[in-house]
């Protein structure tokens, strides 16, 4: 059942926020896990609906994964060792479920397995993964229009040279993954996007190169690991706007990755004039990690280039928040890839920000924001959409007057939790 939430603005906002495991990160350490020879541990994963249907599908491939509080237990079953589930594979709404798992049944011979999922995911271009497939030698059928349902028949794969159009970790991912099983080198050719995978891939002993073409020679066996997993720099983001374009506000964001290709916001905030400073770097899991102290400051209009967006592509719709607040037009340009996400965001944040008085104008996959004029409540919706639910949710609490928002229990896609934590900062209820 949608849940309505009503969302008041927040005189003041102080504490802090430990945000929970990084979502790109969980996914990729619960496939690797279950393709590794023995037990692997991973620790401080990323919660919700998502990762619960990666969980569910892997069960159902014959993966054994325990819990125990904050630690996930996995049974691998090695590189070869997925079985055919016993009935369709429903991935919800996570579309990293489903591509990625295309690209590990894609060369386990004899196994095949139907990936479907919710309406939304129903929606999302899977051709972009079946087609890479296809060239290694796997059998991959969509549904029209290169939609799911996605049928993958292991086949004897073979390494190829793919060049990528789009800038999607989540298709780089399923070729790395089905390149594990295939004969010969694998290359891929991309445009930079989350490199998770590669490193993930590196630390457990892969010949792989990285960089602007990546290379991997397929392992004998990929050994068990543990890991702790680093808090998820998506959800930082949310608070980090918050605080930085609200007028009084001190936060405290700890266990936030920085990895380059994740941390763009903090770029983009602080051309704005954010007030945000970062302590106790440290390392989590392989990757950079900090405490992030927030500040009020008043906030300036910057430009978003093409180039940028894959290190901001899900932190969009929080940016444009924070345009909002910002004195003068903002501009974000390239955002072709925001039209196939859980929804059209670009529609939705246009749709969503527009009720809020906020002037948001689209040409193409660019959007203009003009800045700076009081943020007015209103009656919100996020559509099923898990980022623009909260992204929502942060204009409203910056706005002058109440708000509701409809459908927002679409947090729980990644982050539940998230408005007991609005509550807890704001000081409401
Ligand atoms: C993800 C990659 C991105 C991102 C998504 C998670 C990943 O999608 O939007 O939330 O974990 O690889 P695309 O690869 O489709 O851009």
């Amino acid at each position: 059942m949608p849940t309505t939430v009503l969302l008041t603005p927040a005189a003041r906002l102080r504490g802090e926020v430990t945000v929970p495991g990084d979502k790109s990160i969980s996914h990729r350490a619960l496939v690797l896990a279950t393709m590794a020879r023995g037990r692997s541990r991973i620790e401080g994963r990323a919660r919700g609906a998502d990762q619960d249907s990666m969980v569910g599908a892997l069960r159902a491939l014959g993966a054994g994964v325990s819990e125990d509080g904050d630690v996930t237990g996995v049974e691998g079953v090695e590189l070869t060792g997925l079985r055919s589930p016993a009935a369709d594979i429903d991935c919800g709404n996570s579309g990293a479920t489903m591509r990625f798992l295309a690209g590990a049944l894609a060369g386990i011979e004899g196994v095949s397995a139907t990936l479907i999922g919710d309406s939304s995911l129903s929606r999302r271009p899977m051709d972009r993964v079946a087609g890479p497939l296809r060239r290694m030698g796997a059998e991959v059928e969509t549904w029209a229009n290169g939609m799911p349902p996605l049928r993958v028949s292991g086949r004897h794969l073979r390494g190829v040279e793919h060049r990528l159009e789009v800038a999607s970790a989540q298709v780089k991912t399923a070729i790395l993954l089905a390149a594990l099983n295939a004969e010969g080198e694998t290359s891929v050719v991309a445009p930079p996007s989350r490199d998770h995978t590669e490193r993930m891939l590196r630390r457990l002993g892969v010949d792989i190169e990285i960089g602007g073409t990546i290379r991997l020679r397929p392992p004998d066996h990929l050994p068990a690991f543990e890991m702790s997993v680093p808090g998820d720099p998506s959800s930082a983001a949310f608070w980090v706007v918050l605080a930085a374009a609200h007028p009084d506000a001190e936060l405290v964001v700890r266990n936030v990755c920085l990895n380059p290709s994740r941390a763009g916001f903090l770029a983009v905030l602080g051309r704005m004039g954010a007030a945000v400073e970062m302590f106790d770097t440290r390392e989590v899991g392989g990757e950079a990690v900090a405490d992030i102290l927030v500040r009020s400051a008043s906030l300036t209009a910057t430009d978003v280039d093409a180039e940028e967006v894959p290190a901001v592509v899900d932190e969009v719709p929080v940016l444009a928040v924070a345009a909002a607040s910002a004195q003068g037009e903002s501009r974000f340009r390239g955002l072709g890839e925001l039209r196939v996400k859980e929804v059209d965001r670009l529609a939705a944040i246009a749709a969503g920000l527009g009720r809020m008085g906020v002037a948001v104008e689209l040409s193409g996959d660019d959007m203009l924001v003009r800045g700076g004029a009081p943020i007015r409540g209103a009656d919100l919706g996020s559509g099923g959409d898990h980022r623009m639910a909260m992204s929502l949710a942060i204009a409203a609490t910056l706005a002058h007057e109440p708000s509701r928002l409809d459908g927002g229990d679409a947090a729980d896609v990644s982050y539940p939790g998230f408005f007991q934590q609005l509550d807890a900062l704001t000081g409401s209820r």
